[in-house]
């Protein structure tokens, strides 16, 4: 089951967010943290996702089993006058335990049409090369901008590529 969240959501869920961050990020995901996230940054992490929800520049998109939250993807839509037809997608998340299950396909589906219910046609995001995320991107039909090298960094220092992506949205 996928939901959009609230921003209050965001403390109910808390523990199964932070959980989900820590699973990634120790998983090795480029997702803009490095192992160990301590507690107060990835609680402090969330709480930043809630204020800016609050503010209506992103939207928190949840995939939930019978009993927890066990994924999530974010749309940060621009704020800027010339762009408000456009979002970025971010952090797509899925548990560990759960992957390669067409968790990540249908929450990008859903965070698609939520940015189409918006008049957000234009979907840009970024990912490490050659990681899961890009052949998902891909397969959605998501088209290659270009590729900066050296964008990321990961546990061990080793600097990776990172490519960016776009995709338009039939409106
Ligand atoms: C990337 C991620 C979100 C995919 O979630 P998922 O629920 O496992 O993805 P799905 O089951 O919906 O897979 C959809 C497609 O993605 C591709 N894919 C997903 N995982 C893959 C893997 N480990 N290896 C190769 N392709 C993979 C496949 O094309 C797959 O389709 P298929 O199963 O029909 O072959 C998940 O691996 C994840 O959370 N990774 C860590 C966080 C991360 O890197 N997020 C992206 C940040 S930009």
């Amino acid at each position: 089951m996928i939901q959009h969240l609230e921003p209050d959501d965001i403390f109910t869920h808390a523990d199964a967010l932070c959980r989900l961050l820590w699973d990634a990020v120790d998983s090795g995901a480029s997702v803009g943290f490095l192992p160990p996230v301590d507690p107060v940054t990835a609680l402090d992490y969330w709480n930043s996702v809630r204020i800016a929800m609050h503010e209506e520049s992103r939207l928190l998109l949840a995939a939930f089993d019978d009993v927890e939250l066990i994924a999530a993807v974010q749309l940060d839509l621009a704020t800027q006058a010339n762009a408000l037809h456009r979002a970025e997608v971010c952090k797509l998340l899925v548990r560990r335990d759960v992957r390669r299950r067409g968790i990540g396909r249908a929450l990008m589906l859903a965070a698609e049409d939520a940015a189409r219910s918006i008049g957000r046609t234009l979907l840009v995001l970024d990912t490490r090369k050659g990681d899961p995320s890009e052949g998902l991107y891909r397969s959605m039909g998501y088209t290659l901008a270009g590729e900066i090298p050296g964008y990321a960094r990961s546990a061990d220092g080793t600097l990776h590529s990172t490519v960016i992506l776009y995709k338009t949205l039939a409106g």
